[in-house]
């Protein structure tokens, strides 16, 4: 059965939540949950199943034997991790990137997305954590905001021209060494 097939939710209907590192999440739910990123998630649908397998923590909301909502905690690109540095001055060494959040349409608005993050940040005590977020994309912006993290810096995004709005559950440090040498340039 695929995502299109899913029945429309109804009142009762029982949503269960997990969270789980990847290699105890059943190879099946790795493969709905790359098929809800890829067709809801607005970001690049290439390598996420092995990106995946290499994160810190998989959450996901199931009903009826479906994954209709997802979030994972990753561990970012390190090369994507100084992009954002350069672009803020911030110092994100050490946290991990929130990532591949999609819900399934029928099943937006009812509170799901926020319970998967919630969920996640509830079970990655001690961690510092940040989100990238299309600061014109309102719907995560609020879920977001509901979970507590605040937006540390905003940036331009080179390809969509957007802004993007960096949010974080802790204040992050400026990277004192790139300002100390630009300083010298
Ligand atoms: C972002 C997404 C995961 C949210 O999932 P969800 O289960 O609907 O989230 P929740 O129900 O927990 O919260 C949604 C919030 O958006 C609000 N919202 C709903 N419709 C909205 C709209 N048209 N405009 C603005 N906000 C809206 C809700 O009221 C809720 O805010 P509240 O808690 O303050 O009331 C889901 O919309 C989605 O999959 N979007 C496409 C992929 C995406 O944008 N991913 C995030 C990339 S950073």
């Amino acid at each position: 059965m695929r995502n299109a097939d899913l029945k429309k939710p109804e009142p009762g209907m029982d949503v269960r939540y997990c969270f789980t590192p990847p290699d105890e999440t059943p190879e099946a739910v790795l493969d709905q949950i790359s098929d809800l990123v890829a067709s809801n998630g607005g970001v690049g649908t290439s390598w996420i199943k092995e990106n995946l397998q290499k994160a810190f923590l998989i959450g996901y909301a199931i009903c009826e034997d479906r994954v209709v909502g997802t979030s994972t905690h990753k561990y970012p690109k390190e090369q994507y991790r100084k992009k954002i540095e350069t672009e803020t001055g911030l110092d994100f060494s050490g946290y991990l990137e929130r990532g591949y959040t999609a819900v399934d349409p029928e099943f937006r608005d009812m509170g799901i997305g926020g319970k998967v993050i919630q969920g996640l940040i509830e079970r990655s005590e001690g961690q510092k954590i940040y989100v990238t977020i299309d600061m014109e994309n309102l719907w995560p912006l609020r879920m977001t905001h509901r979970v507590g993290m605040v937006l540390a810096a905003r940036f331009i995004n080179d390809r969509t021209g957007h802004g993007l709005g960096v949010f974080t559950n802790v204040t992050p440090c400026r990277n004192v060494l790139k300002v100390n040498l630009e300083q010298y340039h």
